[in-house]
């Protein structure tokens, strides 16, 4: 079996998305006391991205998380192996994923931030990958709809390879 990488989404498409997501977050959080929470390794390049469109100032923390049994095959348990270093109650926090597919990994972070007493709690994800979902949790900002596939490419990995392509690749096995 071999398998082959075709281009999903184009630099300029996903420059065009992301500017139209920072025009959003502009006018629904201008003036606001915004935390930017991304989630380690995956939305580092977007997060770099989507605050440069940003016409206010936000502050940024990290999450990074794990899923034991890892893999291709997620056993539903996540847990925190780096949490949040500023206080975010009371303010407002959109936390900032690169794809969600069985929705474990935002269904755990939402609730886990939650016990961090945030005024406002939302979610900016730039993959939305529905096939396998088993747990829905509302996406406030969506950059793209995707049925199924494996992707890799702006900040997506696939066994830590390929995050640093500037485009986002589906893998195609044939
Ligand atoms: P889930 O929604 O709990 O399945 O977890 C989503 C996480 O799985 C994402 O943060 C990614 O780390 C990883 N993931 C899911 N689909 C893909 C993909 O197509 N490419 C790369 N990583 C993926
Ligand atoms: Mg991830």
């Amino acid at each position: 079996m071999s398998t082959k990488m075709r281009c999903l989404i184009s630099r300029e498409a996903i420059a065009r998305r992301v500017t139209e997501l920072g025009e959003e977050i502009n006018r629904d959080y201008a003036g606001r006391d915004l935390v930017m929470v991304g989630v380690l390794k995956g939305a580092f390049i977007f997060l770099a991205d989507l605050v440069r469109e940003l016409t206010f100032p936000v502050e940024i923390d990290f999450v990074r998380l794990a899923s034991y049994g890892g893999g291709t095959s997620p056993s539903g348990e996540v847990h925190i192996s780096k949490d949040v270093e500023l206080s975010l109650k009371g303010r407002d926090v959109l936390i900032v994923e690169d794809i969600m597919d069985i929705g474990y990994t935002l269904s755990f972070l939402k609730q886990h931030l939650a016990t961090h007493l945030p005024r406002s709690l939302k979610i900016c994800c730039l993959i939305d990958k529905r096939e396998r979902r088993e747990i829905e949790v509302p996406l406030d900002y969506v950059g793209f709809v995707l049925e199924q596939g494996f992707l890799v490419g702006y900040g997506l990995d696939c066994g830590e390879k390929q995050r640093t392509l500037p485009e986002i690749f589906v893998i195609e096995k044939g």
